[in-house]
C-alpha cells in the first residue's frame, strides 16, 4: 500500500472491483479498453460480476443513460455530460475513464483563462532556448497525453473556455490528430482515444458551444434524482463513504436527518411541498444534491466533534442555512418564511423548527 493520500483516484479506490470486473468480462472490448461497455455499465451502476464480487453503485439513476455514455465513447464522437450543478457530471466522467481506460487523471479543467497550449502542448522554455524547438522540449498537454496512449480525455467545465480556444478541439475530434507545426509532424490519436467533456447548464452563455464543436459531441443531460427516495439513496451512500473517508467519529447519519436534508432541498427547490398543497418560494442558490451531501457531512463533523457524535437536528441546521442563504436579505426572508408556514407545523419537526429559528438569530 502507498502512503494514504486525502481522495484516491477512482481507479485506484476501486481497483479491486475493476479487476474482479476485467477477469470475469467475456465480452468483446473495443481498442484498447480495459472493460466491454457491457462492464463499464456494470461498474457505474453496480451488480455482481460472474465470480460473485459485489460491485457498488456508483450513479444512481436511468441505466439507459449510462448506455448511451458508454456506446458514444466506443464509437468517434466524444461526450458531452450537461446538466445543472451537482448532478454528477464530474463524478461520472472520472468513473468512465477510470473504467474505460484505466486512468482518470487527464484532465483538463476549463476556466475562462483555459489556453490553447493546455489543450494541445506548451514549450519547455529552458530547452526551448537551449536547443531548438524538439520532441523533448514539448510539454504534452492532458489531451495530448490521452491521444498518444489511447486513452480517454477529460474535459471540466467546457462552455467556461473562451470560443476560440474551444475550437482548437475541432482538429483533435474530427481528424484525431494533432498537429505540431513546429516540428513539421503530428501526433495520430491510437485507437481508444475519446474525450468526455462536462459542461454546466447555470454557465449556459458565458460561452456558447460553437456548432461546429456541437457536432463532434453527443450529448448526455444528467438528470436531478426524480424520486425523493433515490435522492435519500445517492446522499446516504455517500455521505457514508465521506465520513469513513475523513474518519469522522461520528455514528452513520440517521435515515431520519437525511430524509430531511433532502425534503427540504426538494421542496425549495421545486418550490411547493413534498405533498404538493403548499407553494413555497425558490431561493437562489442551487440546493444540489451535491450541496445536500456537504450538509450532512458537516453536520457529522460536528457531532463527532462537539457533539455527542449522534447527528442531531443542531448539527445540519448551520449547514442549510449556508445553502439556503445566498443572498443575506432575499433568501433569509425566504428561509424564514419556510420555516414559520412549513416545518413549524410538520409532525416530528419540532426539534429541527427551533435549531433552524436559532440559527437564523429568530
Ligand atoms: N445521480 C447520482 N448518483 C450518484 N452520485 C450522485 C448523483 N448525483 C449527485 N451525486 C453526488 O454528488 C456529488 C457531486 O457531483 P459532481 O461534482 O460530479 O457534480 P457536477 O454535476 O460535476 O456539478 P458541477 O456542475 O457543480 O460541476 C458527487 O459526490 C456524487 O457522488
Ligand atoms: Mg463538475
Amino acid at each position: 500500500m502507498t502512503t494514504a493520500v486525502l481522495r484516491p483516484h477512482a481507479e485506484d479506490e476501486y481497483a479491486a472491483e475493476l479487476a474482479a470486473l476485467a477477469t470475469a468480462d467475456d465480452r468483446p472490448r473495443p481498442s484498447s479498453w480495459r472493460l466491454s461497455p457491457q462492464a463499464v455499465v456494470t461498474y457505474l451502476l453496480g451488480g455482481v460480476t460472474a465470480d460473485g464480487t459485489e460491485i457498488s453503485a456508483k450513479y444512481v439513476g436511468p441505466r439507459r443513460l449510462m448506455e448511451v455514455a458508454v456506446a458514444t465513447l466506443a464509437t468517434d464522437r466524444a461526450l458531452l455530460l450537461l446538466g445543472v450543478p451537482g448532478t454528477a457530471k464530474t463524478w461520472v466522467s472520472e468513473h468512465l475513464a477510470a473504467a474505460i481506460s484505466g486512468d482518470s487523471t487527464l484532465l483538463v479543467q476549463g476556466t475562462a483563462g483555459t489556453s490553447e497550449e493546455s489543450i494541445r502542448y506548451g514549450w519547455n522554455y529552458a530547452r526551448l532556448i537551449a536547443e531548438g524547438p524538439s520532441e523533448q522540449a514539448i510539454v504534452e498537454s492532458p489531451v495530448l497525453r490521452a491521444m498518444r496512449d489511447g486513452k480517454i480525455a477529460r474535459l471540466e467545465e467546457l462552455t467556461r473556455i473562451p470560443a476560440d480556444v474551444q475550437d482548437t478541439l475541432i482538429t483533435i475530434l474530427s481528424e484525431k490528430t494533432l498537429p505540431v507545426p513546429e516540428l513539421n509532424t503530428e501526433t495520430q490519436a491510437r485507437p481508444g482515444f475519446n474525450m468526455i467533456a462536462t459542461a454546466n447548464n447555470r454557465d449556459k452563455g458565458v460561452n456558447e458551444l460553437s456548432s461546429a464543436l456541437r457536432r463532434r459531441f453527443n450529448t448526455v443531460v444528467l438528470p436531478l434524482p426524480d424520486s425523493a427516495d433515490a435522492e435519500v439513496e445517492i446522499v446516504s451512500r455517500r455521505v457514508a463513504q465521506l465520513g469513513r473517508s475523513l474518519e469522522l467519529p461520528a455514528e452513520a447519519a440517521a435515515l431520519s436527518e437525511i430524509r430531511r436534508v433532502v425534503t427540504v432541498f426538494r421542496e425549495l427547490r421545486s418550490g411547493r411541498t413534498e405533498d404538493g398543497r403548499t407553494a413555497v418560494k425558490t431561493p437562489s442558490g442551487t440546493l444540489s444534491t451535491a450541496e445536500a451531501i456537504s450538509v450532512l457531512t458537516g453536520g457529522l463533523a460536528l457531532a463527532a466533534h462537539f457533539g455527542d457524535g449522534v447527528l442531531r437536528p443542531h448539527d445540519v441546521a448551520a449547514g442549510i442555512l449556508g445553502a439556503v442563504v445566498k443572498d443575506p436579505v432575499a433568501d433569509r426572508a425566504i428561509w424564514v418564511e419556510y420555516l414559520e408556514t412549513v416545518v413549524r407545523e410538520r409532525d416530528g419537526w419540532a426539534d429541527f423548527y427551533r435549531a433552524g429559528q436559532e440559527i437564523a438569530g429568530r
